[in-house]
């Protein structure tokens, strides 16, 4: 039974020419592509989005940073995908995460780090039902 997980590929990505590598890994590991769109991030859905982050102090630069240019969305489906993807993805704070992830490769900083994954069921549900509303 696949389970499916909200994935954003974030604007230090697009700006890195990293989307392809990155989708090669999802899709190498047998993750499949329900949906995806390239589109810019505006104030409110980022409030919406991090609703949980909204009075962290890290919140307006992320905010900044999310809003900044154009990201690519994506739903990716699979067996226990929640927890592939985060695994895949690896520490919020690239400059811990471990080799081999995404991060671990790829990034070196605790905000631009290349990618948003849903963290349990209930955040993929919210998060799909704010990205891809005809997909929820
Ligand atoms: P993400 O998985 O999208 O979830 C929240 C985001 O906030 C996180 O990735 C980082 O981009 C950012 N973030 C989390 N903690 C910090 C922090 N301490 N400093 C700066 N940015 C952070």
């Amino acid at each position: 039974m696949a389970e499916r997980t909200l994935v954003l590929i974030k604007p230090d990505a697009v700006r890195r020419g990293l989307v392809g590598e990155i989708l090669r890994r999802f899709e190498r590991r047998g993750l499949a592509i329900d949906a995806m769109v390239q589109r810019t991030m505006d104030g409110r859905l980022a409030d919406a989005h991090y609703a949980q982050h909204l009075e962290k102090p890290f919140y307006p630069p992320l905010k900044d940073f999310m809003t900044s240019g154009p990201l690519v969305a994506l739903i990716l489906a699979g067996d226990e995908a929640i927890e592939v993807v985060r695994t895949m993805v690896g520490a919020t704070d690239a400059r811990k995460a471990a080799a081999g992830t995404v991060r671990g490769d790829l990034a070196l900083s605790n905000r631009e780090n290349l990618v948003h994954a849903s963290d349990s069921p209930d955040s993929a549900r919210r998060e799909i039902g704010l990205w891809f509303p005809e997909l929820a």
